[in-house]
C-alpha cells in the first residue's frame, strides 16, 4: 500500500524499491527522478511496473458522470427487455456491461506481436437477461435492440433447427454462448450506444458484454486476459473474423483514468496514467462512413505481412525486425510488401515512443507521432479513406490540435485527435463547417472494462 512521505514501498522480492503511483504527482516524481539521474538510477521499466501492480492501485471507480451513462443505457435495455420478452421485475434481472475502445496509437500491429495502446470509451454495450419461464423452452433468446432481430441459441445440439439462420451480428454472440455457455435458457437484451461499424469495438464489447452476463449462470469464471482471448477466439471462429487482441484485451482489462499498453507478443501490459488530460483531450470523431471493402482488406493486409515475415525473417516475430533487416531484404520484396513492412516496423516503434511520451506529459511529441502514424496507415499500410482523411487534414489545419490520426482498422470510421482543452469547441466547429459528411463527437475519457453489472448499486444513484 501506498504511504506519505517519500515514496518508498517494500517490492514482493523484499528489496525497497521507489513507489511513486500512479497520480499526477508520481508522474512528477518519476519525471523528476529521470532529470537528477539522467535515466540511469533505476530501470525504468520495473519502475513502471511496480508503480502499475494491480494491488499498489487499488480498484478505482469509474466516475459519477460515467456511471449516469451506463444507468441511461441500463434503462433504455429494461425499457426494450419489456417490450420484447413482457414485464419484468429488476430483481429478476442480470447484467453484463462492457465499454466501446479507441485506439490511440499502434494500428494494424496487434496482429504482428506490435504494441498497441487504447482506452476504454465511456460507451456501453449492456447485455441484460432473465431466466426463461416455462420448463419446455430449451433455447436462449437474444434480441439485438440495433438490427431489431432475435437470434435463438439451443442448450442441446440435436434441437437446433434448420431454419435457425443466424445474421452477421448474431454469430459474435453465438460465439460467446458456445464457448461460455450459461447453464439455462435466458431471454436476453443486447443494447448499446456505441455507434454499431464506426471502428469504436461495438463487437468485442457485445462479446464482453454477454461473457460477463453469461458468466453469472455458469461455474467457469476466468482471469481478465483468458476473456479477452475466450471473446478473440469467438470472433475469429464464429464470426470470421481475423482480428487481433487489441478491442477484447482493452475491453476486458481496461483501467479508470489509464490507456493500456499492450504487448501483443506476450500480452504483457501497462497501465499508463493519461495525465495529458489536465491540459488536453483526446477527441474522437466519426465520418459516419464505412466502406464496404474493411473486413476483405483486413484479412488481406494481414495474410500479405505474415508472408512478408517469412521473407524476412524466416517466419520469427514481427518484434525481432528492424530498419536494417528491411534495407537488406528490400530487394526480395515487392514495393507494396517494403511499405507494409516500414508501417509495421515504425508504427511498434511509435507506440513504444508515444507511451514513454504519455509518461512523461510530452504532448508535444506525442501529437507529432500521431501524425507520422496516420501518415503511414495512409501511405504505406494504406487503409484509410478520403474522408478520414479529410478529418485529419481538417484538425491540421486547427490551433490547438497537437496530433490526429485514423483509429483502428480504417477504411472509414474514426479520427481520434489531441487537443488542447481550451480549443475543442473552435475544433468541433470546424470539423463541422468543413467536413461534408455527418460528423460525431465522441470524449475520449479513459473508463474500466467490462464487467458483471451489480444493478442494485447502478440504481441506487
Ligand atoms: C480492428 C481489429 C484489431 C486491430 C485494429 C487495427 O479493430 O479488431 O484487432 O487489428 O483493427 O489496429
Amino acid at each position: 500500500m501506498r504511504r506519505g512521505g517519500w515514496p518508498i514501498r517494500k517490492s514482493s522480492q523484499s528489496s525497497f524499491e521507489l513507489d511513486f503511483g500512479t497520480s499526477p504527482a508520481g508522474c512528477y516524481w518519476k519525471r523528476a527522478i529521470r532529470e537528477i539521474t539522467n535515466d540511469h538510477f533505476i530501470d525504468d521499466r520495473e519502475l513502471f511496473r511496480s508503480m502499475m501492480a494491480e494491488e499498489e492501485i487499488g480498484k478505482t471507480q469509474d466516475s459519477v458522470e460515467v456511471n449516469k451513462i451506463k444507468k441511461r443505457v441500463f434503462e433504455e435495455a429494461i425499457d426494450e427487455f419489456r417490450k420484447v420478452f413482457g414485464e419484468v421485475k429488476i430483481e429478476e434481472l442480470r447484467a453484463g456491461i462492457s465499454p466501446g475502445r479507441v485506439n490511440l496509437i499502434g494500428d494494424h500491429v496487434d496482429y504482428v506481436d506490435g504494441f498497441v495502446l487504447p482506452i476504454a470509451l465511456p460507451l456501453y454495450t449492456i447485455a441484460v437477461a432473465r431466466p426463461v419461464k416455462s420448463i419446455n423452452q430449451n433455447f436462449t433468446q437474444i434480441h439485438s435492440t440495433h438490427f431489431k432481430e432475435t437470434a435463438k441459441f439451443y442448450h442441446y445440439k440435436e434441437d437446433d433447427d434448420a431454419e435457425n439462420r443466424l445474421q452477421k451480428w448474431a454469430h459474435y454472440a453465438e460465439g460467446i454462448f458456445e464457448l461460455h455457455r450459461p447453464n439455462q435458457p435466458l431471454d436476453v437484451i443486447l443494447h448499446t450506444n456505441i455507434p454499431v461499424g464506426a471502428g469504436l469495438s461495438s463487437s468485442a464489447s457485445v462479446e464482453l458484454a454477454l461473457y460477463y452476463l453469461f458468466d453469472q449462470f455458469n461455474d467457469v469464471h476466468l482471469s481478465t486476459e483468458k476473456i479477452a482471448m475466450l471473446c478473440q477466439k469467438a470472433e475469429h471462429e464464429y464470426a470470421g473474423v481475423p482480428c487481433g487482441i487489441m478491442d477484447q484485451f482493452v475491453c476486458s482489462l481496461a483501467h479508470v483514468g489509464h490507456a493500456l499498453k499492450i504487448d501483443c507478443s506476450n500480452l504483457a501490459y501497462d497501465r499508463i496514467p493519461l495525465a495529458i488530460s489536465r491540459d488536453a483531450s483526446f477527441i474522437v470523431v466519426d465520418s459516419g462512413v464505412k466502406h464496404a471493402l474493411a473486413s476483405g482488406e483486413y484479412a488481406k493486409r494481414r495474410a500479405a505481412v505474415e508472408q512478408t515475415l517469412q521473407v524476412i525473417m524466416g517466419a520469427r516475430s514481427w518484434r525481432d525486425v528492424t530498419e536494417a533487416h528491411l534495407a537488406e531484404y528490400s530487394p526480395e520484396l515487392s514495393q507494396e510488401e517494403r511499405n507494409c513492412a516500414k508501417h509495421v516496423v515504425g508504427e511498434i516503434s511509435r507506440t513504444n515512443q508515444a507511451s514513454e511520451a504519455l509518461l512523461d506529459n510530452n504532448i508535444k511529441l506525442f501529437g507529432e507521432l500521431m501524425w507520422e502514424s496516420h501518415e503511414s496507415l495512409k501511405n504505406l499500410y494504406r487503409v484509410s479513406c478520403i474522408e478520414l482523411d479529410k478529418l485529419v487534414d481538417i484538425a491540421k489545419s486547427c490551433e490547438g490540435v497537437w496530433g490526429a490520426r485514423m483509429t483502428g482498422g480504417g477504411f472509414g470510421g474514426c479520427i481520434v485527435a489531441l487537443v488542447k482543452n481550451s480549443k475543442i469547441n473552435e475544433f468541433k466547429k470546424s470539423i463541422e463547417e468543413n467536413y461534408s459528411g455527418r460528423p460525431r463527437f465522441f470524449d475520449g475519457h479513459p473508463v474500466n472494462g467490462g464487467q458483471i453489472l451489480d444493478i442494485a448499486e447502478l440504481l441506487k444513484n
